[in-house]
């Protein structure tokens, strides 16, 4: 498959297949890269169903695409993975012989509707966070502080100081992360199987690089990696196969608002707007303080 690329003030857009796509790109030229492939669990991407032949065929083509990323990757850049809880311990085992795995998060969420009946159903997803060099990389604590959900109805004074003050509430997140899914309705909403909320990215790409810096996603799908990262001013390297998703992305970066005479628009929803447009605003602080009051009043 020939390789297309599209780029508008530091955004780029590989159009193609992931392994030839890799190889295009400069070896350690990338600061942080954030891998959500295809699970292998039968998703239709735009009519490519996502299943390999066998769990081996599958894990032997996820290491290769890995392999090029860890090439790309700077001496002092950071890989974030995502796969299907049942393929996450294969790939563990494959990064912990070429990176430091730093954290094991547990993104979750929750669902309205019913998942399983007869058994525990799922409502998480793995996220592994890798750096090539655990002695110099960069982690932005003070970016992603988030107000502590302790179960204290009320601030707590700490008399040990002097002057005795309130207990810093703000922490840096743990490593189980609540975050709500795309959901149709939100603003954010593309039509695609897979879509990442934005929240996600945000948290990983204010921790995990800095204004400047080249973010690279080699699964691209809705582009919401180089969205979040072009919101906060790095530069992003976007590769998806499907053309369908292209244009989300082409569209989503403001790279052009035409393609082939097609006017490029979001996806037309047939209901009355519940949310405004300016939660698509809001940073990442605000939405979690909202988070820790819908938490407060819940328990
Ligand atoms: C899990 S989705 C990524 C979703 C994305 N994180 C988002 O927020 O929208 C995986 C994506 O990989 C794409 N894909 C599958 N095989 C690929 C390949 N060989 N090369 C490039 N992209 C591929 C699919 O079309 C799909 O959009």
């Amino acid at each position: 498959m020939m390789i297309k690329e599209f780029s508008k003030d530091g955004q780029r857009i590989l159009w193609g297949d992931v392994i030839q796509c890799l190889e295009t790109v400069r070896n350690e030229s990338i600061d942080l890269i954030f891998c959500d492939p295809p699970y292998n669990i039968g998703k239709n991407f735009n009519g490519t169903k996502d299943k390999w032949k066998s769990d081996e065929s599958y894990l032997s083509w996820c290491y290769k695409w890995l392999e090029l990323c860890i090439q790309k990757l700077k001496p002092a850049g950071s890989m974030y993975v995502m796969a299907a809880t049942q393929n996450m311990p294969f790939i563990d085992i494959f990064l912990r012989k070429h990176l430091t795995i730093l954290s094991r998060i547990i993104w979750y969420y929750d669902s309205s509707g019913v998942q399983a009946k007869k058994y525990f159903g799922s409502l998480y997803e793995p996220v592994l966070h890798c750096v090539k060099n655990p002695s110099e990389y960069s982690f932005n604590s003070d970016s992603i502080l988030v107000e502590a959900r302790t179960g204290a109805t009320r601030k707590l004074i700490d008399y040990r100081k002097a002057v005795p003050a309130m207990y810093n509430s703000r922490k840096v997140p743990g490593n189980v992360w609540y975050i709500p899914r795309v959901r149709y309705r939100m603003p954010e909403y593309e039509e695609h199987p897979a879509q990442k909320p934005v929240a996600l990215l945000e948290r990983i790409i204010l921790a995990s690089s800095n204004p400047g810096d080249t973010v690279l996603d080699p699964f691209s799908g809705t582009f919401t990696t180089s969205f979040a990262a072009k919101k906060y001013g790095r530069l992003s390297v976007g590769i998806e196969i499907e053309e369908a998703y292209i244009k989300i992305g082409l569209r989503r970066l403001n790279i052009c608002s035409e393609y082939n005479g097609e006017i490029l628009c979001p996806p037309h929803k047939s209901y009355k707007k519940k949310y405004s447009d300016e939660s698509d605003n809001l940073t990442l602080f605000e939405r979690d303080n909202a988070a820790t009051s819908l938490y407060r009043q819940n328990y």
